[in-house]
Order: C-alpha cells, then sequence, then structure tokens
C-alpha cells in the first residue's frame, strides 16, 4: 500500500516536473523513410503523404555517410535536382542530420551526388501546430502547454516511473 502511494507521488512529480522541461524541447522527430532511412528505393512523396509537420518538429536522416548527403534546396532546385547551389547544407558528415523545423515554410531537401535523380528528394510544408481540441475542458495547472506535448509526457512519465519502482524493488 504504501509502495503504491509512493509510487503515485512519484507519477505526479515526474510529471509536473516534465511539465515544466519539456514544452520547449518537445516536438516530433520524424526519421525520414522510416526503417528505410535516407537511400534510394524510398518514394519520399509516398512516405509524407498524410504526415503533418508542424513548428518545432524535427527530421532526422539516416544515411550512409559515405554516398549520399543532406541538401535543402529552392522549388525550382528542388524540380530539377540541382544540388549546385543548396540553399543550406545539412551534412555533418556523420550520416546522421538533424533538420530543426523552426521556420513556417516549404522544405525542399534532396541528396546530391547524383541520388536525387532516382527518387532522394523530399518536400514538406511545415505549418503552425494545432490548437488544442476545443471539446478538452482547460483544467491543467499548466494551460500553456501545447496539446501535443501533453500526448508525449505522460509517457515518459510513466516510462520514468515504471523504472524507480524497479529500482525501489532491488533495493527493497
Ligand atoms: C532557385 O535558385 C536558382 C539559382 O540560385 C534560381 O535561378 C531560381 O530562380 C530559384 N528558384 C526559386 C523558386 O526561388
Ligand atoms: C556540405 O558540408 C559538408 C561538411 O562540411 C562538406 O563535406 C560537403 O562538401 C558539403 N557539400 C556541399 C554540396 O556543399
Ligand atoms: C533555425 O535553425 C537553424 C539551425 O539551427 C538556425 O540557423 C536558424 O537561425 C533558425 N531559424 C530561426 C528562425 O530560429
Ligand atoms: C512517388 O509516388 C508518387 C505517387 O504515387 C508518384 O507520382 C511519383 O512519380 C513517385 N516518385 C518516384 C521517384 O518514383
Amino acid at each position: 500500500m504504501e509502495l503504491l502511494k509512493f509510487r503515485m507521488v512519484m507519477l505526479l512529480l515526474i510529471s509536473s516536473l516534465l511539465l515544466v522541461i519539456l514544452p520547449q524541447v518537445s516536438g516530433v522527430r520524424f526519421i525520414v523513410g522510416g526503417n528505410m532511412g535516407w537511400s534510394s528505393n524510398v518514394n519520399y512523396t509516398v512516405w509524407a503523404k498524410g504526415k503533418h509537420f508542424y513548428l518545432g518538429d524535427w527530421l532526422f536522416f539516416v544515411y550512409d555517410r559515405n554516398q549520399m548527403n543532406v541538401l535543402e534546396v529552392n522549388k525550382t532546385d528542388y524540380e530539377t535536382c540541382n544540388s549546385d547551389h543548396p540553399l543550406v547544407n545539412w551534412t555533418r558528415g556523420a550520416g546522421r542530420d538533424l533538420i530543426p523545423l523552426n521556420v513556417t515554410k516549404h522544405y525542399y531537401i534532396i541528396s546530391g551526388k547524383g541520388f536525387c535523380y532516382g527518387g532522394m528528394k523530399l518536400a514538406i510544408n511545415v505549418a503552425n501546430p494545432p490548437p488544442p481540441p476545443s471539446a478538452s475542458p482547460v483544467t491543467s495547472d499548466c494551460p500553456t502547454t501545447p496539446y501535443r506535448a501533453q500526448m508525449v509526457i505522460m509517457p515518459i512519465a510513466f516510462t520514468i516511473a515504471a523504472a524507480w519502482d524497479v529500482f525501489l524493488r532491488a533495493i527493497w
């Protein structure tokens, strides 16, 4: 019984702590291409279809650093696969590049070295996050926390609480 109470208190403590910390770092991190990563043989138009990209989200590119790269270009260069004058060269050299979607605009990303012609090109539109559903009552003690952040926070809080639980069982 005491352990159960303690568990509830820990869960509450951790949740409120995360509510304060997380909103600034939250946002969805999309692994571009899913399991296939940033590679040929993926149709990125199909991959992006039905996904919603919002301000504060991230694009994570995982690829063979010896072959591909990650270049942000304008619409014309996206369409023609021209990698001669990228707007931003996101390539950092490790084959693991993270693009913060911190501007509401269309992002056009291609791989140079010929891969764009084979289909390694991604066009997405980044929008402002939607407001929380109007039906949900504003009873949270932290009403400024975006709805999307809350969806992330609860699972994390439960995971940490569960880890605590295992830890406590081990030492008691
Ligand atoms: C993209 O950049 C190229 C070269 O700098 C330029 O010729 C072209 O007009 C630009 N296209 C757009 C849509 O800005
Ligand atoms: C992009 O930056 C990387 C790392 O600085 C560099 O090795 C590469 O040559 C650059 N590529 C282009 C197309 O500018
Ligand atoms: C977006 O992020 C990039 C890379 O971190 C940075 O260079 C740029 O200044 C940022 N733009 C805004 C509007 O915050
Ligand atoms: C990707 O799929 C779309 C929609 O099915 C199609 O129009 C497009 O030609 C495909 N792109 C490539 C590079 O195969």
